[in-house]
């Protein structure tokens, strides 16, 4: 098969990866792609949301199926545009009304509750209610919960421990904080507890796997302090998400959505992304130690592929064949069953303002695998999956964003994986260079 993945980030260096393990890859491109990328594949000069200039491409290659990195061109309408195209490849992705899921809160809220998925108790305003808005918190516990209802580059959920600070900020989101994004807003209770990335593939015929669950760090420093970036690390496997959690969440969260989808005619064959909470106290009729969910997203996360992606031991390109097929159920999906964790190398000053285009080294030590090496043979090297890295005119490797690199490793326990990972990260070397020590930690009480 020949096949385009779209995106640049360290969830596609970590696709890529995967991707050309497969027997069945005869030819990998990656658009646009980054300096790690072009290891796996051949980088292509077209950016996500040029869906015309992808179509060419794509006849031009003879491309026999699309994998779609990031959500923006999945709530653009990709997986609908090709859909009209004779002849044109399978794209693993939602339909643009399935996308929704991420693309509209709103429409994620109303969806589960129309389906009994546990979530947060909810309303959506307007900026002409706001005054029924304000009444609505004063119905609520702080702290309060505000989400723009449209795609916000990650930034439209605002958390606020008064009822005066949320009722302000409520104001300048629906006057234009965020654009049209938060023309409406979700205003929801809050839910206390530990959180975790559940990651489902299905194939729109009801067929679905359950992959690797991880855990994320949002905050930029230590002990989940100060601000929230794009992620700082994950580790996979998560001790709390066991078997009695994931049964609750594969019969409470994960057969309803799919049965929901399929009820209401969205048409979704790729990969959905439970953002989920393990409640630490009773809510509504929930109880503590249940999951319930904080958000769907239509894609893979970011870094958490960094970490599922290596845990999985099957051929990728087989599975998303069922996918593309909607025969997901004749596939298998075998897990590693050694820990991962992946630690992101940041730009110092992120996630504020940073500089870029500072030249890395230590990329070729010996810690690391370089090209494509299987997993198994993986065990005493870091892989390194690039995410924000471009190659400057003298072909060296230079910083090219917030998120530089992950380093990912194997271990026996995350104690061993996250030692693994240290060295890796203190041997790479760039002007600012900052990354967290204390990915899965929190972990360790579990
Ligand atoms: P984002 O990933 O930008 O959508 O940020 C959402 C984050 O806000 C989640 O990962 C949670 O940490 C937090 N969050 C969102 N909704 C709630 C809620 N209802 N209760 C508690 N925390 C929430
Ligand atoms: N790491 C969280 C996300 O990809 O949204």
């Amino acid at each position: 098969m020949k096949v385009l993945l779209l995106g640049s980030g360290g969830r596609e260096c970590a696709i890529a990866w995967k991707l050309v393990q497969s027997p069945k890859c005869n030819q990998l491109f990656i658009a646009p792609g980054n300096a790690g990328t072009s290891a796996y594949g051949q980088n292509v000069a077209i950016k996500v949301n040029e869906f015309d200039k992808i179509a060419d491409f794509c006849k031009q290659e003879q491309i026999d199926l699309i994998v779609v990195g990031p959500e923006d061109p999945l709530v653009n309408g990709i997986v609908d545009y090709f859909e009209q195209i004779p002849n044109a490849p399978k794209v693993i992705g939602p339909s643009k009304a399935a996308a929704q899921l991420e693309g509209s809160k709103d429409f994620a809220k109303g969806f589960m509750t129309r389906h009994q998925v546990p979530t947060a108790r909810y309303r959506s305003f307007t900026a002409a209610e706001y005054d029924e808005a304000c009444s609505f918190l004063e119905e609520l516990q702080a702290p309060y919960v505000l989400k723009a209802d449209g795609l916000a580059a990650g930034k439209g959920v605002l958390i606020l421990p008064t009822l005066d600070e949320a009722k302000k900020e409520l104001k300048e989101m629906l006057g234009g904080m965020f654009g049209a994004a938060s023309a409406t807003v979700v205003i929801e209770e809050f839910m206390s507890g530990i959180e975790c990335s559940v990651f489902v593939l299905t194939d729109g015929n009801g067929h679905y796997k359950i992959l690797p669950v991880a855990k994320d760090y949002k905050r930029i420093g230590e002990g989940d302090t100060g601000l929230n970036t794009g992620g700082m690390g994950n580790c996979s496997p998560v001790p709390f998400a066991d078997e009695v959690f994931m049964q609750k969440v594969e019969e409470r969260i994960v057969r309803p959505t799919i049965e929901g989808l399929k009820a209401e005619g969205l048409k979704y064959k790729g990969f959905i992304f439970l953002g989920l909470i393990r409640m630490d106290r009773d809510i509504q009729h929930y109880h503590a130690g249940d999951p319930m969910v904080i958000e769907y997203n239509v894609r893979m996360g970011d870094p958490e592929t960094e970490v599922v992606m290596p845990r999985i031991q099957s051929d990728l390109l087989d599975l998303l064949e069922g996918v593309a097929e909607g025969n997901l159920d004749e596939k298998s999906l075998e897990i590693d069953p050694r820990t991962a964790v992946t630690v992101v190398l940041v730009s110092g000053g992120y996630p504020g303002s940073y500089e870029k285009g500072k030249v890395m080294t230590g990329l070729d030590n010996a810690l690391f695998t370089q090209g494509v090496v299987a997993p198994a043979q993986n065990a005493e090297k870091s892989i390194l999956f690039h995410a924000g890295t471009a190659l400057n005119a003298n072909g060296e490797t230079v910083t090219a964003g917030g998120r530089v690199i992950c380093v990912t490793s194997y271990g026996d326990d995350r104690n061993a994986a996250l030692a693994q990972s240290m060295r890796g990260a203190e041997i790479i070397r760039f002007d600012g260079k900052y990354y967290r020590h204390d990915i899965g930690q929190d972990l360790n009480k579990f």
